[in-house]
């Protein structure tokens, strides 16, 4: 049996009257891209915000690597490698594409200038800047100089995506990353989500681009009414069927809402 790199089980978050989590599952397994479909409002946003520490659930428990964990802020979660692109970017204006890429975690300059000093590397951070933008194919961004409230929607998108990329230790989650994408950029993100996954990073991808989720997901969650419905094979479930569990119109297969992992979810119920 596998263990999931993360789990989440019974999470439940509220908003006053509104339930964005009634109860809601997960599971990301070593080196796969899981994708989570749902319709609006679905709870797909709060799922990953309880799980990038930006939200804390109300009720459920949090597993990265088979340990529990329970993240105050989304600090706690970067430390424990899960790394996220929001679906409202969190971008700082006013700083350019370089600093914004290394927001939390400058690099220091060499040598006494860095440890004493505290100066920073700019040079070394443009770089790297430009080495990543390069890799993701965003040659529309001309300077990593350029403060990123110049950038249009999509290029600070992108910002974002090469951001979580190059840092994400063992886990990319992405929120809708290619929603306000042009074709060219939307396909350089869908094949730097899969060059991710083959460095070995499983990835969390929530988007409601059909073709893109059956293009590039190993697995599909689908989320309905805050909480974990069914859990498709792209192979064996056709996209209109995806669309009808995730819309309430078709019942999920019966093999589809039990697990393929044991521990900790021995205990789960499908419902
Ligand atoms: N900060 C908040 N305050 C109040 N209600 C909220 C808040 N955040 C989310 N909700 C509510 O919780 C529910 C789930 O929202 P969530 O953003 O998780 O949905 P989603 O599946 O990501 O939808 P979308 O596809 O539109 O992005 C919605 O009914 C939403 O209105
Ligand atoms: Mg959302």
């Amino acid at each position: 049996m596998t263990t999931p790199v993360v789990q989440a089980r019974g999470l439940v978050k509220r908003y006053g009257k509104v339930t964005a989590l009634a109860g809601s599952d997960l599971e990301l397994l070593p080196g796969e891209i899981l994708a989570v479909i749902g319709d609006n409002g679905a709870g797909k946003s709060s799922l990953i915000k309880a799980l990038s520490g930006a939200v804390i659930p109300d009720e459920g428990e949090i597993f990265v690597d088979g340990q529990q964990v329970s993240f105050s802020t989304p600090i706690d979660a970067r430390e424990a490698g899960i790394e996220t692109v929001h679906q409202s970017l969190a971008v700082a204006p006013s700083l350019d594409i370089a600093a914004n890429l290394f927001l939390g975690r400058e690099r220091r300059r060499p040598g006494v200038l860095g440890s004493v000093f505290r100066m920073l590397d700019r040079n070394g951070m443009r770089e790297e800047a430009r080495r990543q933008l390069d890799a993701l194919g965003i040659m529309t961004i001309q300077n990593p100089g350029q403060a990123v409230e110049t950038l249009s929607g999509g290029q600070r998108q992108a910002v974002a995506v090469a951001r979580a990329a190059a840092f994400g230790s063992r886990v990319v989650i992405m929120d809708e990353p290619t929603a306000a994408l042009g074709v060219r950029e939307s396909r350089a993100v869908l094949d730097l989500i899969l060059q991710v996954r083959d460095r070995g990073l499983p990835v969390i991808l929530i988007s409601h681009n059909m073709p893109h989720v059956f293009e590039v997901a190993d697995r599909i969650h689908i989320q309905r009414l805050g909480r974990r419905k069914a859990v498709v094979d792209p192979k064996s479930v056709s996209m209109s069927d995806a669309v009808a569990i995730m819309t309430g119109a078709m019942e999920p297969p019966p093999d589809s809402t039990s697990d393929s992992t044991s521990e900790p979810t021995a205990d789960q119920a499908p419902d």
